[in-house]
C-alpha cells in the first residue's frame, strides 16, 4: 500500500525542483545562435548573474556542472606546483582540492571534523605560517554536511594577516539561497551552478572573477582552450560559450532569474531562512527520541539550504526508502563519511511552506511507521514557528 501519486517531490540538494514556468520556458524551438535576441539574452543573464553574485564584474557561463565550474576556476588561475589551502567542512571542499591536486597543484587541507564551520582564526594561522599559499578554497554551504561557512569573516581573516592569497569560493549550494556579496566580502573568484538555488536544470556552471583573479589569470599555466577566460572575453558572442550556446538552458535560466528578481532577492533569502528554521524546529523535536541528531553541532553553523540529520542505531536508508516509495518524497542520502549514517533534507531553490511542511510530515510518518524513536510533535513545532514568524 502506498500514498504516492502524481509528481514526486525532490527534497534532494540538487538537482532541485524546477518551477513549471522554467520548464515551460525551454519548450520552444532553438534560435539562430548569432542573432541579436540571443546576444541580448546573454547580456541580460551576465548582468543579472552578477547581481546574484554581488559583483560588478561579468561572470562566465560554461556548459558544465559544478565540477566543470571548479575546473574553470582552477585552470584560469594557477600553474603546476602552485600551493593552495583547502578549507574542509565536508566532502565538497576536499573533492575540489583533489581536482586541484590532479591538475598538479600542491594542496594543504585545513582539516575539519564535518560538524563545525571553518574557523576564520584557523585560516589566518595557516596563512601566517605559509606565505607560499597562492589561494584559499572555501565552500559557502557544504552540501554534504549542511555546514554554512562565514565567507565574509574568512575573507576578513585573510586580509587581516596581509596575505596575498586569492580567495576562491564555491557557492554551488548557496547562490540564490543565502546572501553572497562577492565584491564587498573580498572574494576573488566565485563559482556556482544552475541546478540548486538557481532553480534551473543541471548543465550550466558559472564563474565570476574579480580584478586580482584576472591579474593571476595572465600568468596561469593551466589554461586550456575551453575554460580560458581570455578566449571567452573575445569579441564574438560565439566566444562567450567557446562554441554553440546552450540555448534552452539559457531560456530556463532567464525565467528562473526573472522569478527570483521579481520576488526580490531579499525575500528569496528570507523565505529560505524561515523555511530552514521550520525544518530545524522539527529536527530539534525529533532529536529528543535519542536516535536523530543534527550533523552540524552548533546552531550558528547550520545552513539555510540543506540540513543533514544523523541517525544513531537506526538505518537512515530505510527511512529514505519509505519516504520515497510510500509517500513520493525523495530525501538526500548521506555522502562520504556520512554514508549510511545520515539523511539530508534539501530546502533550496523552488521551495515553499507546503513543500517543507509536506516533507516534514512525510518524514514524521516514516519515523512512526518504521518504529524509529523520535520526539513527538516535530511538524507541529515547524507549524508553530511559521505561525509566529509569518505574520498576517
Ligand atoms: C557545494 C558543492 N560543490 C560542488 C558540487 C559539485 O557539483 P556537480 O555535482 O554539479 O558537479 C556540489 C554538488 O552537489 C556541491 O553541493
Amino acid at each position: 500500500m502506498t500514498v504516492r501519486a502524481g509528481r514526486e517531490f525532490l527534497a534532494v540538494p540538487g538537482p532541485t525542483n524546477i518551477p513549471d514556468e522554467v520548464l515551460q520556458a525551454m519548450h520552444r524551438p532553438a534560435v539562430e545562435i548569432y542573432s541579436e535576441p540571443l546576444i541580448a539574452l546573454t547580456d541580460g543573464l551576465l548582468r543579472d548573474l552578477g547581481k546574484v553574485f554581488g559583483t560588478a564584474t561579468r561572470p562566465y557561463i560554461y556548459i558544465a556542472n559544478g565540477h566543470g565550474a571548479w575546473e574553470a576556476a582552477l585552470t584560469n588561475l594557477f600553474s603546476r606546483g602552485d600551493r593552495i589551502l583547502v578549507l574542509e567542512s565536508g566532502r565538497f571542499a576536499v573533492d575540489w582540492g583533489d581536482a586541484a591536486a590532479r591538475l598538479g597543484l600542491e594542496i594543504e587541507v585545513l582539516e575539519g571534523d564535518w560538524r563545525r564551520a571553518v574557523r576564520p582564526k584557523a585560516v589566518a594561522a595557516c596563512l601566517r605560517a605559509d606565505k607560499r599559499i597562492k589561494a584559499v578554497l572555501a565552500v559557502q554551504i557544504e552540501t554534504s554536511t549542511g555546514v554554512a561557512n562565514d565567507i565574509a569573516a574568512i575573507g576578513e581573516a585573510i586580509r587581516a594577516v596581509h596575505h596575498d592569497a586569492l580567495y576562491v569560493v564555491d557557492t554551488i549550494a548557496s547562490l540564490g539561497c543565502v546572501p553572497f556579496a562577492m565584491d564587498a566580502w573580498g572574494v576573488d573568484v566565485a563559482v556556482a551552478a544552475s541546478q540548486k538555488g538557481l532553480m534551473s536544470p543541471p548543465g550550466l556552471g558559472f564563474v565570476a572573477a574579480g580584478n586580482r583573479a584576472r591579474e593571476a589569470h595572465r600568468k596561469a599555466g593551466l589554461r586550456t582552450p575551453y575554460w580560458d577566460w581570455t578566449v571567452r572575453d573575445g569579441e564574438l558572442h560565439y566566444h562567450k560559450y567557446s562554441g554553440t550556446p546552450p540555448v534552452h538552458l539559457l531560456f530556463a535560466l532567464r525565467k528562473a532569474l526573472d522569478m527570483m528578481l521579481e520576488e526580490g532577492l531579499d525575500n528569496v533569502f528570507l523565505r529560505h531562512r524561515l523555511l530552514a528554521e521550520a525544518i530545524r524546529r522539527a529536527v530539534a523535536v525529533w532529536k529528543r527520541g535519542g536516535v536523530l541528531d543534527f550533523q552540524v553541532a552548533e546552531a550558528a553553523d547550520r545552513s539555510d539550504a540543506v540540513t543533514a540529520v544523523l541517525m544513531e542505531g537506526a538505518d537512515p536508508n530505510r527511512l529514505r526508502v519509505y519516504c520515497e516509495t510510500k509517500c513520493g518524497v525523495v530525501l538526500g542520502r548521506g555522502l562520504g563519511k556520512l554514508k549510511d549514517k545520515a539523511f539530508r533534507i534539501a530546502h533550496m531553490g523552488h521551495i515553499n511552506a507546503p513543500m517543507v511542511l509536506g516533507t516534514l510530515g512525510v518524514i514524521e510518518t516514516g519515523l512512526g511507521a518504521l518504529g524509529i524513536a523520535h520526539g513527538k510533535g516535530g511538524v507541529q513545532a515547524a507549524v508553530e514557528w511559521l505561525s509566529e514568524s509569518v505574520k498576517p
